[in-house]
């Protein structure tokens, strides 16, 4: 399973920073996190608010762009690690420069830098997907589209929505998303995590989004399962967060199996890996245990995740012929 490859959609760049990493940041920068680790160094939370708080609190001390250059360098190691071909990285336009332009241009820059690096020697190819956080509230949502609306282009190919679903309406967020739209850049937003299926119908009509981050709760509403499959809506789904909050009984349980049964395309992440401590291969090995899924199932999984990239048609035609599926 480790050497197949592998296709990402769903990757907070921020959640996939290890622990020891935000460590030894915070050790430089005399910033004191002790309290957001357990006793062997993992991340340490209680439910999803506390998760949320955790993962706001290890960000704190990512400040710079070269702070962002290491990390997007890290995470690139151990994508390449899973053999993951192709990743998309959510990135906070709030995080990197506090919505602040220039400073969001100069962070985005050394990311681009990072992944071109990388790409050119062979590794992992990396988008991005700036990111508001809806608890943060529809003002700074539309600060990180006009961040996002003025730097579209190659590395940056999408716009998308993370944070407590379960705070406003997605109705709220609308001029930040068609801002972006408006912008070129391809739209998903988290929705059905926590909330049921009518906040994933809300977020469909309102926010106008060509795929959904998690979109569990759909297995509830048979309609919407009917016309997410219609409509082709990418779900991205990531079970071993979903397990980890408490989302799910276990894997037996998650419902990713009855969706792709019922004719979703559904695609697989970690979101925020070592949070979760999972990897992109352990949620294959999982899934390979409770569903019976083997290699050309996987294989299949990729070629929908390809199909539903934010890239140019060029670079999704390059990751289809390496997941074996040229067009
Ligand atoms: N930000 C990082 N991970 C998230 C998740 N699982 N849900 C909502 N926002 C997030
Ligand atoms: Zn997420």
């Amino acid at each position: 399973m480790r050497a197949l490859p592998k296709v990402e959609l769903h990757l907070h760049l921020e959640g996939a920073a290890p622990p020891g990493f935000i460590r030894s940041l915070a050790a430089e920068k005399h910033v004191d996190i002790s309290g957001i680790f357990d006793a062997n160094g993992a991340y340490a939370f209680n439910g999803f608010a506390d998760f949320l708080r955790v993962y706001e609190a290890a960000s704190s001390v990512l400040r710079s762009p070269e702070d962002y250059a290491r990390l997007t360098a890290a995470v690139l190691e151990d994508l390449a690690g899973q053999s993951v071909i192709y990743a998309e990285t959510f990135v906070c336009p709030a995080l990197c420069g506090a919505g602040d332009l220039p400073a969001w241009r100069d962070h985005l820059a050394a990311m681009t830098e990072v992944s071109a690096r990388v790409a050119a020697a062979g590794g992992p190819v990396l988008r991005g997907i700036a990111t508001a956080i809806r608890h943060f509230g529809p003002e700074r949502a539309r600060a990180a589209a006009l961040c996002a609306a003025e730097t579209a282009g190659d590395w940056l190919v999408g716009f998308g929505m993370a944070g407590n679903e379960t705070l406003g309406k997605a109705g709220d967020f609308a001029w930040a998303f068609d801002c972006a739209r408006e912008a070129g850049l391809r739209l998903t937003c988290h929705a059905g995590e926590w909330a049921g299926p009518e906040a994933i119908r809300e977020t469909i009509g309102a926010l106008g989004v060509e795929r959904i981050g998690h979109g569990l709760s759909a297995v509830r509403d048979p309609a919407l399962v009917e016309m997410l499959a219609e409509r082709g809506i990418v779900l991205e789904i990531c079970p071993g967060s979903n397990i980890a909050l408490g989302l799910c009984a276990g894997w037996a349980a998650h419902p990713i199996a009855k969706l792709r049964d019922a004719g979703v395309k559904v695609t697989i992440s970690t979101d925020d890996p070592p949070f979760f401590r999972t990897t992109l291969t352990r949620e294959y090995e999982r899934l390979a245990e409770a569903f019976g899924w083997e290699e050309a199932d996987f294989a299949a999984l990729n070629r929908v995740a390809a199909e539903a990239a934010f890239c140019d048609a060029g670079t999704r035609d390059d990751i289809l012929q390496q997941t074996g599926a040229s067009r």
